[in-house]
């Protein structure tokens, strides 16, 4: 199939274009590079062996969509997001621009070209602090931040756009914490400045970046006291955007489905398992627990376990393992002053 990845050159995008192109498909991606390097997508050419057209380019700009476009698409996978969390908070308009301005842009740009597949990253965000755990699909949806309001938005948008067009199929992944980095070690995880998140934050400890790990709150209602939560390899998510193209290629209408293992783990118990893979002692401190931080939370992922045929095969283990492989063979991430050879504008 021919595809268009949009934030193609972001971590979880860039992982997802190698499980595509070693499925075979043609891929095109378009990204601004707001958060991202060039170079994951050189390094994607590189573990595959294939190339893929790149479009540096932002999808709320009509004209680097239609290019983006030519060619032809038969499926779209969109990655293309602002992410943070606490940012969104102090600049909602921002968020809401680019997400869901980036959305209906995506969505009007797929009717003229006239396609009609899209599979569209959604997060455990939408369901807010959830009344029960593991949580499943049809659990009540709450945004509890800007970024996580832009995304239940964007599930309704595109569940509206589905509705009038029936011949539309779209699939909303709602990721757990995607973790872990390509065997490879060649692409992986590279927030700017401070990691929000704790995987990576845990690595540039383990790699000597930053002194210590800050543990947010060590009281809540679980074996050891801290957060508990469902972390996914990249890798199993990659494989799961796979399934889903094939899969909206032969259900129109718009379902949703969880990505997670279905088993959580606590603060202490990855930064355990983290000591274990790296070998190198995680120094941590307890701090006061984040704002909007649940004690638990894990998907029930049983849906895309049946109906996609997706089970995610990776534990812990494994999710340390390729993060410290990405982290010490790439200490400082990607370095940025590098272009990609083959822009198409
Ligand atoms: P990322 O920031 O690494 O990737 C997003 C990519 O989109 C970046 O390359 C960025 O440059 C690009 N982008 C952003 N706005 C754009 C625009 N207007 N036009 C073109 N490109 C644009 O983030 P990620 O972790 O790979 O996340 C990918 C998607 O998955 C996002 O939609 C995110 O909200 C969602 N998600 C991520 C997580 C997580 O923990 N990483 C969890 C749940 C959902
Ligand atoms: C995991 C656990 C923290 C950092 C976030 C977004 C969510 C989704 C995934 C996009 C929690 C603890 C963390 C640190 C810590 N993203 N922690 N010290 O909060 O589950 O989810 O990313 O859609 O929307 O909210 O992930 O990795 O930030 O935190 O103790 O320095 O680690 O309190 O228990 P979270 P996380």
């Amino acid at each position: 199939m021919k595809l268009l990845v949009t934030g193609g050159a972001g971590y979880i995008g860039s992982h997802t274009c190698v499980a595509l192109l070693e499925a075979g498909h043609d891929v095109t991606v378009i990204d601004n590079l707001c958060n991202s390097s060039a170079i994951a997508l050189q390094r994607v050419q590189e573990i595959t062996g294939r190339s893929l057209r790149f479009v540096e380019g932002d999808i709320r700009n009509p004209e680097h969509l239609a290019d983006a476009f030519e060619g032809g698409v038969d499926a779209v996978i969109h990655f293309a997001a602002l992410k943070a969390v606490g940012k969104s908070c102090e600049q909602p308009l921002a968020y809401f621009d680019n997400n869901i301005g980036g959305t209906i842009a995506l969505m009007q740009a797929m009717e003229q070209a006239g396609v009609s597949r899209l599979v569209f990253s959604s997060s455990a965000t939408v369901y807010g602090q959830p009344e029960k755990v593991p949580v499943r699909e049809d659990a009540p949806l709450n945004a509890t931040n800007p970024y996580g309001r832009t995304k239940l938005v964007m599930e309704q948008l595109i569940q509206d756009w589905c509705a009038s067009r029936p011949e539309t199929a779209a699939v909303l992944l709602r990721y757990f914490n995607p973790v872990g980095a390509h065997p490879s070690g060649l692409i992986g995880e590279d927030p700017r400045g401070e990691p929000d998140n704790l995987m990576p934050y845990v690595a540039q400890v383990a790699v000597g970046r930053r002194e210590r790990l800050r543990i947010y709150g060590d009281d809540y209602p679980t074996p050891d006291g801290t957060g508990v939560r469902d972390y996914l390899h990249v890798m199993d998510l990659a494989r799961a955007h796979r399934k889903a193209v094939d899969y909206a290629a032969a259900h129109p209408g718009c379902e949703a489905f969880n990505l997670g293992t279905g088993r959580g783990y606590s603060v202490l118990e990855l930064v355990q398992a983290f000591e274990q893979a790296s070998g190198k002692p995680i120094p941590y401190e307890i701090s006061t627990r984040r704002a909007g931080d649940v004690a638990e939370l894990t998907a029930e992922p049983a849906l895309a376990n049946a109906k996609l045929r997706w089970v995610a095969t990776h534990d812990i283990h494994a999710m340390c393992a390729d993060a410290w492989n990405w982290q010490s063979k790439n200490p400082n991430g990607y370095s940025r002053d590098m272009s990609f050879n083959t822009y198409s504008r």
